[in-house]
């Protein structure tokens, strides 16, 4: 359950065993690893996300371990990076070192030395960065992508309750980014060292939350056989995120008010209140004045824990932020699902911000994660989204054959948005006559041969499966 914001890092080695040691010595310690076999793949996937810390081979080819350095640093100068080389040369760690890397380690090296090295340079990297709001990329704090008015608000209340301790409350729909939220405030915060600890109040019997969050004695239960620390005590110093807090019972409310009144906890079957210091952020989707009101949410505990609210705004009330995020989403599929598919078509794009979204960021991330699977072209076109979605919007009279009610100040594509409608058209004749293409062809009056040569161009049919059937 303990988690802090995790550092993501690059691993490039031509040397396939050397990437997986690497990266399976990264994982163990928690850090995410995105690896690369040579510097070309890897100054691709550096320009297309962002990374925490590069480790780069030297000798590779195409592009080197030392153009590998500069391209990174020429894009984003404070991400560090590691050189490693089998080939230990003073020369070219000597280049290395006048190029800004971090530091240099000849092959074979010793794991500890180098988790240690990393572990320092994504420090001073964090300390480089202080509190003042980081962006890399399309990326706010490492994790948070938009730029609307109201997200532009959140950023700012990050960065002023990311100074204090003060207990905060974030409120949103499902999906808005409570979390990520949440993770950018201890990352921010003076105590980003410290643990972040995410305790789920929700769909969690009451006796088993109790005895995580505040542990217990040895005897104080049947199963108890040894004392066990809790939670809270656990994010001692750092930050305690309480999940759906408006799911908590009424007994539970009373324990953490206690927490939140007097920074003590005492363990079930203990007599001792044992002092913490921990910062409570809350979240919810739950309406607590309300819960407040009708009496289901203690009115102390409210206070207490809402300090300093924070309110995320549903996806449909900033639809500015869909293309970015949309856009975010396809890189890191795509990237995922080794596909190359880059943009998301503006027909596809104009759907999609049409759309409400009623699951917010998380469906928009699943609506394109689906999109990415699917698609077979080199964009994402209207029939790769989500079809409830896309037949909602049929039914609302704007298909893909109806034009875009106002085009874009810019980054309309003509040729593009026609091919979509064409697309769509064989696809409708083809399920109108059942699959007979001569038939289909017929009906859109076109010849066979046309319509044979557009299906092979949209990807809806091979040439085995023209040649294996005639009609
Ligand atoms: N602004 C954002 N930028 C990038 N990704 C985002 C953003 N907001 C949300 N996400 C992504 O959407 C998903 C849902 O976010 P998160 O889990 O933080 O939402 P939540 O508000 O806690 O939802 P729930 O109420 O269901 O727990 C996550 O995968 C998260 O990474
Ligand atoms: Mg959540």
């Amino acid at each position: 359950m303990q988690e802090r914001g995790t550092p993501k890092i690059l691993v490039v080695d031509d040397e396939r065993g050397m990437r997986e040691l690497l990266e399976i010595l990264l994982l163990r310690k928690g850090y995410e690893v995105c690896c690369a076999a040579n510097g070309r793949d890897a100054l691709e996937l550096f320009r297309s996300s962002t990374f925490d810390l590069v480790i780069t081979d030297i000798r590779m080819s195409p592009v080197n371990g030392l153009e590998v350095l500069k391209g990174c640093k020429a894009i984003a100068p404070k991400t560090p990076v590691i050189m490693i080389s089998a080939y230990a040369s003073t020369e070219v760690a000597v280049e290395a070192m006048n190029e800004g890397a971090y530091d240099y380690f000849p092959k074979p090296f010793n794991n500890e030395e180098i988790l240690t090295v990393i572990s320092h340079a994504l420090r001073s990297r964090d300390e480089d960065e202080g509190s003042a709001r980081t962006r890399e990329g399309p990326l706010y704090f490492g994790c948070l992508i938009g730029e609307s008015p109201a997200v532009q608000k959140i950023y700012e209340s990050i960065e002023r309750v990311a100074k204090t301790s003060s207990n905060v409350l974030i409120t949103g729909e499902s999906g808005t980014g409570k979390e990520l939220v949440a993770k950018a405030i201890h990352r921010e915060s003076s105590r980003r060292e410290q643990p972040f600890i995410i305790v789920n109040c929700g769909g969690v019997p009451e006796n088993l939350i109790e005895s995580e969050l505040f542990g217990y004695k040895k005897g104080a239960f049947t199963g108890a056989v040894a004392n066990r620390t809790g939670l809270v005590e656990a994010a001692e110093k750092g930050t305690l995120f309480l999940d759906e807090i408006g799911e908590l019972s009424p007994l539970l409310q009373v324990k953490l008010l206690r927490l939140a009144q007097e920074k003590t906890v005492r363990m079930i079957g203990g007599t001792e209140d044992i002092p913490v210091d921990v910062r409570i952020i809350s979240a919810t989707n739950r309406d607590l004045e309300r819960m407040v009101m009708e009496k289901s949410f203690r009115e102390d505990l409210y206070y207490r824990l809402n300090v300093l609210p924070i309110r995320i705004p549903a996806l449909r009330e900033r639809k500015g932020d869909i293309p970015l995020l949309a856009q975010h989403f396809l890189s890191k599929f795509a990237r995922e699902f080794a596909k190359d598919i880059r943009k998301v078509s503006s027909y596809a794009m104009d759907i999609l911000c049409n759309y409400d979204f009623p699951g917010n960021v998380r469906e928009l991330q699943h609506i394109i994660e689906r999109g990415v699977a699917m698609e077979a072209s080199r964009i994402i076109l209207p029939d790769s989204l989500t079809l409830s979605m896309y037949k909602r919007r049929q039914h609302e009279g704007t298909g893909a054959t109806n034009a875009p009610a106002e085009l874009p100040g810019q980054g309309f594509d003509l040729d593009q948005h026609l091919a979509e409608i064409e697309k769509r058209l064989l696809q409708t004749a083809l399920q109108q006559t059942n699959g007979a293409k001569l038939k289909a062809a017929q009906l859109l009056g076109i010849t066979f041969r046309s319509f044979r040569y557009r299906l092979l161009k949209y990807g809806l049919a091979t040439e085995d499966e023209l040649s294996s059937s005639d009609n």
